[in-house]
């Protein structure tokens, strides 16, 4: 993915509501650095953003492959790392060895009814 760039004010465009699955979630290459800087969880009316760094070792990248970052069924985020779990409604890790710390959540908005972007 080739490198994005915010406005003036810190956010980007990411993609469009449509392009995000019904469930599940979607990792976004920001610098072109080949991993991912955040992702967007989805699950019906709930869409939330965060940063691709685990609690549990600051800066590790979280999925064991692209946009693989909730569990089997779409009820946890999970790190690879050591098998963190994580709320997807407030990034709260419920299970493994960063338990009770939270992953760092990314603002986002949609405009026009249709894009998602996200304050970076
Ligand atoms: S690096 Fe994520 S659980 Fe250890």
């Amino acid at each position: 993915m080739q490198a994005a760039t915010p406005d003036a004010s810190g956010w980007i465009r990411l993609c469009e509501l449509s392009e995000l699955p019904e469930t599940g979630a979607r990792g976004f290459d920001l610098q072109g650095r080949g991993t991912d800087d955040m992702f967007i969880v989805r699950r019906g009316d709930l869409l939330r953003a965060y940063r691709n760094s685990c609690p549990h070792w600051p800066g590790a990248s979280m999925p064991w492959r692209k946009h693989a970052y909730l569990d089997g069924k779409a009820e946890h985020i999970v790190c690879h790392g050591h098998g963190a779990r994580f709320r997807l409604e407030n990034g709260l890790c419920v299970l493994g060895p960063c338990q009770g710390r939270l992953l760092e959540a990314v603002l986002l908005r949609i405009e026009e009814g249709r894009y998602v972007s996200a304050l970076v």
